[in-house]
C-alpha cells in the first residue's frame, strides 16, 4: 500500500491535470470514494496500536483533507472556465447590424383585383366570387348567348362534361346572382376564367376577369357611364377621359365597349407603343342588361333595369404598370414579381 505521501503526490498531480468535471468526479471516487484509497487507509488502521494509531490517524485525515481541498479547488475552477466558455458562446452584439429577411409580396394580379375591388367597395359594390366549373347554363344559355354563338365551340371553350365546362368569362356570376338576390343588386364579381387559347404575348389558357352587376329600379345608360368613366379615373389618373364604343354582347342591349384617352401619350404621340397613335386604349366590355338576362333571374323588366361590366384584370395591369407581356405574370420569376409592391 502506498503510504500518504506518495499517494498525495500523484494525486496532485493528477488532479491538477484534470480537464473536465467528470474527470475531477473519476478522481473523487479514486481517493475518496467507498472503494478509495485514502478510504482503504483509514480503514487499515484498525491493525494498529492505539498510539501508532493516532499519530497515523491524523496524517491520513491531512491527507483526506488535503485531496478535499485540491478537488474543491480544481472543480471550482473548471465550473467557472465552463461559464466563461458558455458566455464567449452566447455572446450577442447588440451593436450588430440585424439581417433582412426578404418578405413576400402580393402577386401583381392579387394586387390590381384589390385596387379594383376597393374603388367599387368604396362606391357601395359588395364582392362575390362564383365556382371556376360552372354550368353550360350558367356560362352560355342564361347570357342569352344563341345556341350556334361561337365561344360555345369545343375548340374555344374546356368542357369538362356536355353540361359542365371552365367558365370563359366571370359573367356567369351575374346569373348565380340574379337567382339569388333581389334588387337592389350592386355586387363585382373577380375570379379566374379559361379558353382554349394558345398562350402568346396577349393570350393565356387561364386569366382572370372582374365582372360587375348593377340592378334596381329607373337604371340608365347614364349611370353606367358616369360609374364607368369613375372607375377609370381612380384606376389610372384623374385626367384620364373615357368614350363608349357601340359593340356586342349576348347579355348587354345596348352593348359598349369603353376606351380611356391614352395616359402614356395623352393622344399626342402618333408613334405611342400603347394606343399605336390612336389616343385611345380599350379597357372594358359593359352594356345595360339584356331583358332576357334579367328575366332568368325572375324580375319583371318593366320595373327593373340594370347594366354590367367585364374587364380584364391581366390587360389592366398590363396597361397600368406597363408590361407587355401576359406570360410574365404565370411564370413566377420573383424579380418581376418583386417591382409590385
Ligand atoms: N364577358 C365578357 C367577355 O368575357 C366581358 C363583358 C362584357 C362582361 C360586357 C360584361 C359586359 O358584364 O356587360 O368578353
Amino acid at each position: 500500500m502506498n503510504t500518504p505521501d506518495e499517494i498525495f503526490a500523484e494525486a496532485k498531480q493528477l488532479i491538477e491535470s484534470a480537464q473536465h468535471p467528470a474527470a475531477a468526479e473519476e478522481l473523487r471516487i479514486r481517493y475518496l470514494g467507498k472503494k478509495g484509497e485514502v478510504t482503504a487507509l483509514l480503514k487499515s488502521m484498525g491493525q494498529l496500536g492505539p498510539e501508532e494509531r493516532r499519530a497515523y490517524g491524523m496524517q491520513v485525515n491531512k491527507l483526506k483533507q488535503d485531496v478535499e481541498a485540491l478537488l474543491e479547488e480544481k472543480k471550482n475552477a473548471l465550473a467557472q472556465a465552463g461559464q466563461s466558455v458558455r458566455l464567449a458562446a452566447e455572446k450577442i452584439d447588440v451593436t450588430e447590424p440585424g439581417r433582412c429577411h426578404a418578405p413576400g409580396v402580393r402577386h401583381i394580379i392579387t394586387i390590381t383585383i384589390d385596387e379594383i375591388s376597393a374603388i367599387f367597395m368604396n362606391l357601395g359594390y359588395s364582392v362575390t366570387e362564383g365556382p371556376e366549373v360552372e354550368t353550360v347554363f350558367n356560362n352560355f344559355d342564361a347570357l342569352n348567348a344563341a345556341p350556334s354563338h361561337p365561344s360555345r365551340d369545343m375548340t374555344d371553350t374546356f368542357y369538362i362534361t356536355e353540361n359542365t365546362l371552365l367558365r370563359t368569362q366571370t359573367s356567369p356570376v351575374q346569373v348565380r346572382t340574379l337567382l339569388t338576390h333581389e334588387p337592389p343588386i350592386k355586387v363585382i364579381s373577380p375570379g379566374r376564367c379559361f379558353r382554349a387559347d394558345t398562350p402568346d404575348a396577349t393570350h393565356s389558357p387561364m386569366f382572370h376577369q372582374v365582372e360587375g352587376l348593377l340592378v334596381d329600379e329607373g337604371v340608365t345608360m347614364g349611370d353606367l357611364k358616369g360609374t364607368l368613366d369613375l372607375f377609370a379615373k381612380r384606376m389610372f389618373g384623374a385626367n384620364v377621359r373615357t368614350k363608349f364604343r357601340p359593340h356586342f354582347f349576348p347579355f348587354t342591349e345596348p352593348s359598349a365597349e369603353m376606351d380611356m384617352s391614352c395616359f402614356a401619350c395623352g393622344g399626342a404621340d402618333p408613334s405611342c407603343r400603347l394606343c399605336r397613335g390612336s389616343g385611345w386604349i380599350e379597357i372594358l366590355g359593359c352594356g345595360m342588361v339584356h331583358p332576357n338576362v334579367l328575366k332568368v333571374g325572375g324580375l319583371d323588366t318593366d320595373r327593373y333595369t340594370g347594366f354590367a361590366f367585364g374587364m380584364g384584370v391581366e390587360r389592366t395591369a398590363m396597361l397600368k404598370h406597363g408590361i407587355d407581356d401576359i406570360r410574365l405574370f404565370y411564370e413566377n420569376d420573383v424579380r418581376f414579381l418583386g417591382q409590385f409592391l
